[in-house]
């Protein structure tokens, strides 16, 4: 696998590959490489002839700094990892090369943005649609591939790329689970086994058909401090429970698809 650090350099070598007819899967990540992340690199190396994937904590999508300087960095775990699901190329930046502007210019959305997550991490989808973006245009991708459980992000990034006519499919993946049911995210690994224990809760009460209270209560009384649990609603993409919770110092997120029930 070749790892490339300059901008310019990856955008000239993706270019190439465009160039001559392949197809490029691209993978964002931060780093922290757990299963959700390897079915999603698996994915782009089944339906791509290049696999590509970055790796860059991104620094402007952190509203708080504690999380940002806690945030797990395992790269030799996360190359080999790479490279056993047979990546072609890994895109490693350093922030400066990333932000020649020092962040004076970012991707601004005036309305999903500022609900759900949004409400309670203020800048936090501006760090991530400036970011994806620039990964975008500088990685000519076919397709990009991002998990479910981060479902508004998702979205948000699959209509940024519709709104700027931007030539890549987003592909959304299944969120991987637990055999318990709690969504692998690179935070867990912050959680206490008591709090692992109590963690499962989040989704087995979200896919389940009780009311939106009754989840929040059910929650409380688990020893979660929730911040919100709200359903999405979209003539495209259907109707889902979004919620976000912490169990200690840990936040949670996590979402269903809710088909019936009262709310
Ligand atoms: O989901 C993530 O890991 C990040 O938000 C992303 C999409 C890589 C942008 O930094």
């Amino acid at each position: 696998m070749d790892i490339v650090r300059e901008p310019q350099k990856w955008q000239q070598i993706l270019r190439d590959y465009r160039r001559k007819g392949d197809s490029i899967g691209i993978v964002p990540t931060m780093g922290a490489l757990h299963a959700g992340h390897r079915s999603l690199l698996q994915r782009a190396r089944e339906e791509n002839q290049i696999a590509a994937a970055s790796i860059f904590v991104n620094p402007s999508q952190f509203d708080n700094r504690e999380d940002l300087t806690r945030y797990p960095v395992t790269l030799d775990e996360d190359i080999s990892l790479l490279e056993k699901v047979g990546t072609d190329l890994l895109f490693a930046p350093q922030a400066e090369s990333m932000y020649p502007d020092n962040y004076t210019y970012a991707v601004t959305e005036k309305a999903l943005s500022r609900e759900y997550c949004g409400k309670y991490r203020p800048g936090h989808f501006e760090g991530v649609l400036t970011i994806v973006l620039k990964l975008l245009l500088i990685s000519h991708a076919s397709r990009m591939y991002m998990g479910e459980k981060d479902w508004q992000q998702y979205v948000l990034v699959k209509r940024m790329a519709e709104a700027f006519l931007i030539d890549t499919e987003i592909v959304s993946c299944p969120t991987v689970r637990e055999p318990s049911g709690l969504a692998l995210s690179s935070r867990n690994g912050r959680l206490t086994s008591d709090e692992l224990e109590k963690a499962p809760l989040l989704h087995q009460l979200l896919s389940s058909d009780r009311t939106i209270e009754a989840i929040k209560e059910e929650l409380e009384t688990a020893g979660f401090r929730v911040e919100y649990v709200e359903i999405f609603n979209d003539p495209e993409l259907g109707s889902r429970l979004l919620a976000a919770a912490y169990l200690g110092k840990v936040r949670l997120i996590d979402n269903a698809k809710r088909t019936q029930g009262p709310l």
